[in-house]
């Protein structure tokens, strides 16, 4: 029998050349543009590493750094590291705020450990911060960006956005959506019973981001929590035989061990990770629109993050808030991606 090949009239194949070019430029366009804003932190290491290394998804402007885990000077030494760790010095780091708004300073080392990052040696990185405070990066950045274009990952205390909210509210506009990791509802805390750590570091400031009006998915403990670590996991990570996977294999080691004593877990979490791997996977997650209020008077509840889950008062819903998240897909995809550094 004759095969018979339709060829397709010209006019037809310019068009789907085109069409093939739009899709891809469609797909281009669809790369998040985004501002990584820490406080490296050892899980805040495994998170830049694995937003680092997913160029094809994440186009990372910049790192913006905070007092948190340790003070700023440390802070911004090690998302220097991490930048060097993942071959990525092309990426700017400007430092911020070297202290909350308004409460006096609070810092994790107890966790983290006196340089901020657990389980594995520090050095000084070749390449130095920018000159230009991250305040003024964001203000100037999210002046210039298209409206709705600028993703924030928020890892740390969330002072410096809200600085810059505050000194040129219009900024607003140029965000798409603050990811954050913080808050904790149906789990309770981890520095308070109620209160977890970013919340708590700078409660006043997360208000001020709240309050803004801009577009909030909050990563909390209840997920966080949820997706640990195990033997099987870190051996995964650690055999791929890579630095990084040696990095964030010694990093995790050491970092879970505290909270699986506190809280009798069988792993510990990888907090910050999280907010990347929902940029990167979203599926992988799961929640509800929420109207959520911080607490920021003095007391027994600073800090606290009241998400209203069952919608019992009724109030505009303000935040997307993650409560469950696959652990497996997780650590697959962290795994994955580290593989592809050196
Ligand atoms: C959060 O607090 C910090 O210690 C971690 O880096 C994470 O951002 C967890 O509560
Ligand atoms: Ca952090």
């Amino acid at each position: 029998m004759p095969r018979f090949t339709p060829r397709l009239p010209q006019v037809i194949r310019s068009v789907l050349f085109l069409s093939a070019i739009t899709l891809s430029s469609a797909q281009a366009a669809e790369k998040i543009d985004l501002i990584i804003d820490t406080d490296p932190g050892a899980d805040d290491v495994v998170a830049l590493l694995l937003a680092l290394a997913s160029p094809e998804q994440l186009n990372v402007r910049a790192i913006t750094t905070v007092a948190g885990n340790v003070r700023l000077d440390k802070t911004s030494r090690n998302a220097r590291l991490a930048r060097e760790w993942a071959g990525r010095e092309e990426i700017p780091v400007y430092a911020g705020a070297p202290r909350p708004l308004v409460r006096s300073p609070i810092y994790a080392e107890n966790i983290h450990g006196q340089e901020g990052i657990t389980g594995v040696p520090v050095h000084e990185p070749a390449k130095g911060l920018e000159p230009k405070n991250a305040v003024n990066y964001l203000i100037e950045t999210l002046t210039a960006a298209k409206p709705g274009s600028v993703t924030i990952a928020m890892l740390g205390p969330q002072t410096n956005l809200a600085l810059a909210l505050t000194q040129a509210p219009g900024i607003a506009k140029g965000i798409k959506e603050v990811v954050v990791m913080g808050g904790a509802h149906f789990n309770g805390g981890n520095i308070t019973p109620v209160a977890e750590f970013n919340l708590y570091a700078d409660p006043h400031a997360a208000d001020v981001v709240l309050k803004s009006g801009v577009k909030l998915t909050y990563i909390p403990l209840d997920v966080t929590h949820k997706i640990l670590t195990s033997e099987a996991r870190l051996k995964q990570i650690a055999s791929l035989g890579n630095t990084a996977g040696k990095l964030v294999g010694g990093i995790l080691n050491e970092y879970v061990k505290g909270d699986m004593e506190h809280y009798g877990l069988p792993g510990g979490p990888v907090h910050d990770a999280s907010v990347i791997a929902y940029l990167l996977e979203p599926g992988l997650f799961t929640g509800r629109e929420v109207n959520l209020v911080i607490d920021t008077r003095e007391g027994p509840t600073f800090g606290q993050t009241i998400a209203d889950w069952y919608n019992t008062l009724d109030q505009p819903k303000n935040a997307f808030w993650v409560e469950n998240g696959n652990a497996q897909g997780f650590f697959d995809l962290l795994t994955a991606r580290l593989g592809r550094l050196k």
